[in-house]
């Protein structure tokens, strides 16, 4: 049945994440918990630093990805073609947002078309976990083609969902569409959260699926609970959106403790409240093995369009590299075996998952 009210939720969405505050200062990734070590002999040249990353036949230039927002809106498109075009220029990954309102309304594919600008990049279709359900592997499959995409993420949002009232309430039968998702797509799959984080159990599951690439998407950035918590006016459930906005698992935690239980042969990638190179950094040395992020691109392209988001990317890159200069790495695969410094509750995660 389609959803005439799934463009105008995108449009409050974007409205919401473009000004309010989705982002509650009491979460936090726990990357200030992580202390990467100086080097002060790097004994390396900043044009040896390496940031080159292959994946899925591609190389970006930098472990950085544009996790998926957006689509199904004339507004939503910009966004889409502004930072599908940042991607390019700079060579990293991007993905468009959910797909639902294209399938309701195929005439919305325009909205989530960015290859005629971004021929290059490594491209993400994106769908929900229950609209996955719905469509079935062949309905993904054409998601994902119709754009020219390189992969399929697949977004799990129980959170966001309980929190809306019009939301999902039933979340069975997820394992036996991921591995069915897995099985047509190979490698070229993903499953992702959207900022409560993928637990070391849930991850391992998806991995026995055969899902091979995970974005662990934990707390401590934007908050879809909070986003849609704000949507609503006070009563029960706004109250319960409130108690449940710092609901999740902090990115730091997350990306150690997912590595430690799926091995070194699963792509992982950090997202969930990363705000700049050193956090990236810090996520990659944790285990990841490319950063994502949405929101600050997101509002450095509302700011001021392509030039603005490119700002903020080349900021991105330069302290990641920078960061890996000063540990003496000259790629991230050195990086990962640097001696750093985890305290504090962040400790106490990775001893109790
Ligand atoms: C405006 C906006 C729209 C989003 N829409 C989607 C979406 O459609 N599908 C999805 O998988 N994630 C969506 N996300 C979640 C992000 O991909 C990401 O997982 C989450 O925001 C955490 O990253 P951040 O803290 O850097 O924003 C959206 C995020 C933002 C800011």
């Amino acid at each position: 049945m389609p959803d005439s009210a799934t463009p105008l939720r995108k449009d409050a969405h974007l409205d919401l994440c473009a000004a309010d505050d989705v982002q509650p200062a009491s979460n936090s990734t726990l990357l200030e918990c992580v202390h990467l070590v100086h080097c002060a002999m790097p004994e390396l040249s900043l044009a040896d630093v390496d940031l080159s990353t292959p994946w899925w036949g591609k190389t970006l230039k930098a472990p950085l990805l544009v996790t998926g927002m957006t689509g199904g809106s004339d507004r939503a498109r910009s966004v889409n073609r502004d930072l599908a075009l940042v991607a390019e220029r700079r060579g990293l990954a991007f993905g468009v947002g959910s797909q639902r309102a294209m399938a309701e309304h195929p005439e919305l594919a325009r909205t989530f078309a960015v290859r005629d600008i971004a021929p290059t990049i490594l491209l993400l279709g994106n769908i929900g976990l229950r609209q996955g359900i719905t469509l079935g592997v062949d309905g993904v499959r054409r998601l994902m083609d119709a754009i020219g995409a390189d992969g399929m993420a697949l977004h799990l949002n129980a959170g966001q969902e309980l929190t809306q009232p019009e939301g999902d309430r039933d979340f069975r039968g997820g394992y036996s569409l991921v591995q069915a998702l897995s099985a047509a797509l190979g490698e070229r799959f993903l499953v992702k959260e959207t900022g409560c984080g993928l637990s070391p159990d849930v991850a391992r599951r998806l991995a026995d699926c055969g899902v091979r690439t995970l974005d662990v998407s934990g707390l401590g950035g934007t908050s879809w609970v909070r986003v849609e918590q704000l949507r609503l006016k006070d009563g029960p459930a706004h109250e319960v959106g409130e108690l449940f906005s710092g609901w999740g698992i902090p990115t730091a935690a997350a990306v150690a403790t997912v590595r430690r239980v799926v091995g070194p042969h699963i792509r992982l990638i950090a997202s969930g409240g990363l705000r700049n190179g050193l956090e990236a950094a810090k996520a990659l040395a944790l285990g990841a093995d490319i950063a994502g992020m949405a929101l600050p691109l997101f509002r450095a392209q509302q700011a001021g369009g392509v030039a603005a988001a490119e700002l903020a990317v080349d900021a991105v890159v330069r302290a990641l590299a920078q960061a890996l200069l000063l540990t003496g790495s000259r790629n991230v695969a050195e990086l990962r075996t640097q001696p750093k410094v985890v305290a504090g509750p962040l400790k106490d995660w990775m001893g109790s998952l």
